[in-house]
């Protein structure tokens, strides 16, 4: 009999299993509650597969075997010339496709809503960066992809650049148009990496958009655990035929120093999985969940006040309907709290404004069919109006939420002193209202969906606070570097 008081970790872990909660989040076997025979097959020999590199099993980082045949059917599947498996997420691929194709000193451009993984990388690498901003979808106050003509503009005036980051599709769904872009950057001498890693699915079903490399990106990183049935941290580095030998070679160089010298097995088999998954049931099963999320659209399109995310929206884009991202009068924290609390619909994210769900093939009809009679008992309760009013007055009473539109454009903080200039100065602990017009010495990360807000080095203005503000008292989650346990504090350089 185990006593659970002395696994912490089993007990947290199987009090939540217990809640039952509906999952939109991910990773996307949903904790297969579907039951695919094969996730089952793989769940029955967790102990004998969990292996690493002896002989026998291969070798991630040079393979020769069974490792080496399933990256071909990867690499078939996604449409590539040539698909890494990754064992430390899609963060991993971030790391080593800008650092592979990239040399110290060299100026990339970067979409300034990308991933943290991306800055990190920049870090690392020793790189240059230039940003490009993405558009912002107004009705949803989104900041979304970056525009084919905002880049051509960036790129007029950084012609030395050697790269162009971009992150496609993003946390919401939205995707870039790429073609434009990898035309623009082909034109220009630069390299078009992509962070994929909410589409993995994309190349599975004809309903999806296209792939990055489909549409002449040089390389795109899929993360696995997002959107498709595989375990948490697993992950695909896809190259275009466009990439030589010696760039390749550098790669894969980089994949070496970036994972695990002792690669989960079970990760592997993981992605095996899903991809088989996919292959064989992916663009029925897609279908099917198309058919969920219609009838979802079409239940709330009558439901006052909700908006839910689509093409009609967005300009010179696309969209991954799988995502469902629900726009509300209520605050998108507090909804998202109040779907879990009261009716166990776990969400993955929340913004000021919206509500952000992954939908997967593993989803089953009777999880929408909870998500709508939720939604439609919380705003159809005789109490909604009266709850929105208490939420608007409350929101007005704090005076940082009054202008709550003007979160549409993200704040454009200014670059002083690069990430490693900024960690050799000398830094002090300040309160956050005072700390305007100073230099910050960390990053702050509102997480999900890990988008830096600042960077150390860059300057701290009132747009910023006002935004650090907004999202503490919307309770959503900020990430700071350095002074995590100092809520209303933040390193600056000490002047
Ligand atoms: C756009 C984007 N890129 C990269 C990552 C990192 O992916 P992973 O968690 O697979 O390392 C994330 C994680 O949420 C993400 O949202």
């Amino acid at each position: 009999m185990i006593n659970f008081d002395r696994v912490p970790i089993i007990k947290g872990l199987e009090f939540y299993k217990n809640q039952n909660n509906t999952a939109f989040h991910m990773p996307g076997h949903k904790q297969n509650q579907r039951i695919f025979e094969e996730l089952e097959f793989l769940k029955a020999n967790v102990y004998s597969y969990d292996l690493t590199e002896v002989p026998g099993t291969d070798n991630l980082y040079e393979a020769e075997e069974m490792i080496k045949d399933a990256q071909v059917l990867l690499a078939e599947a996604m449409g590539s010339k040539k698909s890494y498996m990754l064992v430390n997420g899609s963060t991993c691929g971030i790391y080593s496709m800008i650092l592979g194709l990239l040399n110290k000193n060299d100026k990339i451009i970067v979409q300034r809503n990308c991933h943290k993984s991306v800055f990190t990388a920049i870090y690392l690498g020793n790189l240059s960066s230039i940003y490009v901003y993405p558009k912002v979808i107004n009705d949803f106050d989104i900041a979304s992809t970056v525009d084919a003509n905002d880049l051509a503009e960036v790129i007029k005036e950084n012609k030395d650049a050697k790269a162009v980051v971009i992150t496609s599709p993003t946390y919401y769904g939205t995707c870039a148009y790429i073609k434009e872009i990898s035309n623009l950057c082909k034109e220009n001498n630069m390299l078009l990496l992509v962070d994929e890693a909410h589409g993995a699915h994309f190349n599975f079903s004809s309903l999806l958009p296209e792939t990055a490399i489909s549409l002449g990106a040089d390389i795109a990183v899929t993360s696995f655990h997002k959107t498709l049935p595989a375990l948490t941290q697993t992950a695909v580095l896809n190259l275009s035929h466009s990439l030589s030998d010696a760039q390749i070679e550098k790669i894969e160089s980089k994949l070496q120093m970036f994972q695990s010298s002792s690669p989960s097995y079970l990760f592997l088999a993981s992605i095996d999985m899903a991809r088989y998954i996919m292959e064989t049931k992916g663009e029925m099963l897609t279908r099917e969940l198309k058919a969920n999320i219609d009838k979802v659209k079409e239940a709330l399109s009558d439901i006052r006040g909700i908006r839910v995310l689509d093409e009609t929206h967005l300009e010179n884009e696309s969209y991954d309907f799988t995502r469902l991202v629900i726009n509300t009068p209520l605050r998108g924290n507090y909804l998202a709290e109040l779907l879990r609390s009261k009716y166990n619909i776990q969400v993955e994210m929340a913004d000021f404004n919206n509500i952000v769900l992954i939908g997967t093939i593993a989803d089953t009809s009777i999880m929408y069919e909870n998500l709508v009679k939720a939604l439609k008992d919380i705003f159809a309760d005789s109490n909604y109006e009266a709850q929105l009013n208490a939420h608007i007055n409350e929101a007005r009473k704090d005076s940082n939420l009054i202008n709550i539109n003007s979160y549409k454009l993200m704040p454009k903080p200014k670059t002083i002193l690069n990430w490693h200039e900024a960690e050799e100065l000398e830094r002090e602990l300040v309160e956050l209202d005072d700390s305007i017009g100073r230099v910050s010495a960390e990053s702050l990360v509102p997480y999900p969906p890990g988008v830096p807000l600042v960077l150390p080095g860059e300057e701290i203005t009132s747009e910023i606070i006002t935004y650090i503000n907004a999202i503490k008292s919307d309770s959503l989650k900020l990430t700071k570097s350095l002074s995590s346990k100092e809520a209303d504090k933040i390193y600056v350089i000490k002047i």
